[in-house]
């Protein structure tokens, strides 16, 4: 069986094939930084314009690469929510049209759980059950995934997202969007000790999160020093730390409340190797393995969601009608 995936939850306007025999067939991906980098975050109206310029050519270019014809397709995958619904909206208003005209069904797929699934993507896939740690650009979570489908939430960020902590913190420093990986490629030359940032809510018992007070601490210490390129690799150094502790540490109680022994990281900030490294560390000191999407399927894309939507309608799951419905907000 085929399936197109179609993602376009934010800033990239992606569609890939994955067939449930052969694999993963073709992965397109046009990325707007360019388009949104003047402003430092992504611009909801440009990125919709962006989708709807580049949504036919990159569905176009993944069928070339896979060597297949529309009239191929079995199914067509795409992201429903959670995102900018405008951007949203040209996803699942192509996806379903595309649909429509194939007579095939239409399939609309969570975008946190198709971050999820991506580490089934990888060579070596994660095994049932497992503790999920979802870092991306509008999600911090922590949840107990038992089966395919089945989530429990066992804490999240009170606050922003820790995507969002490495964007506002990239930005108050000047580096370009998107921030993540503009502070991981200064963090080499950071020295350690030279600055302090609060670890929040470690104290804190269970699995909750909270971000917005790292933020802070990041622009006062902006507002206070003057900003040489050593001092933002400092603070780099010292932001990546106090992530990880908190991650490790509440990471490490998720695993003791569910018995797990399996971590599956994922979302765009899994990308980060520094944060990689040290959950491997802590982790490995537990007897726990830690799992990762291989690196192109941390950050949105579309196999995700076509593998999502593959696993979906495996499950009974498709569109029932025809009316086009996105959800800007939707808890997992
Ligand atoms: O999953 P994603 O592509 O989009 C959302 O669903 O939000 O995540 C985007 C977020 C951005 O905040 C970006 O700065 C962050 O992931 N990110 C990273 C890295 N690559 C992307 N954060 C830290 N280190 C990275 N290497
Ligand atoms: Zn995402």
């Amino acid at each position: 069986m085929l399936i197109l995936g179609i993602e376009t939850s934010c800033d990239e306007t992606a569609a890939a094939l994955y067939d449930t025999e052969r694999g993963l067939l073709a992965n397109e991906i046009f990325t707007q930084f360019d388009t949104h980098a003047p402003y430092g975050g992504v611009v909801p109206e440009l990125a919709s314009r962006d989708h709807m310029r580049q949504m036919q050519p990159v569905v176009q270019a993944a069928l070339k690469t896979a060597d297949c014809k529309t009239t191929d397709i079995d199914a067509v995958a795409y992201t429903k929510g959670p995102g900018l619904v405008t951007a949203l909206m040209v996803g699942a208003s192509y996806a379903k049209s595309l649909a429509f005209s194939l007579g095939v069904p239409a399939v609309g797929v969570h975008h946190m759980e198709a971050h999820l699934l991506a580490a089934m993507l990888a060579d070596n896939p994660p095994q049932f059950p497992f503790v999920a740690l979802l870092i991306s650009g509008g999600h911090t979570q922590l949840m107990a995934v038992e089966s395919f489908g089945k989530y429990k939430l066992l804490g999240a960020t009170l606050d922003d997202a820790i995507g969002e902590a490495f964007d506002k913190s990239a930005k108050i420093m000047g580096l370009p969007y998107p921030g993540g990986p503009s502070l991981e490629n200064i963090l080499k030359d950071g020295q350690a000790g030279q600055v302090s940032l609060p670890r929040p809510m470690i104290r804190h018992p269970g699995c909750d999160m909270s971000l917005s007070g790292l933020k802070t601490a990041v622009s006062t210490l902006i507002q206070q020093n003057e900003l040489t390129d050593q001092f933002k690799a400092d603070v780099s150094l010292e932001f990546h730390q106090a992530i990880a502790d908190m991650l490790i540490i509440k990471t490490k109680r998720a695993l003791e409340q569910t018995g797990y022994k399996t971590v599956v990281v994922a979302g765009g900030v899994s990308a980060n190797k520094y944060l990689r490294k040290r959950l491997d560390d802590a982790f490995a000191k537990k007897n726990v393995k830690a799992f990762y999407p291989p690196m192109a399927f941390c950050t949105d894309n579309a196999a995700m969601v076509a593998f999502t939507g593959a696993e979906n309608f495996k499950h009974g799951q498709q569109d029932q009608d025809l009316s086009i419905e996105t959800i800007a907000r939707w808890p997992l």
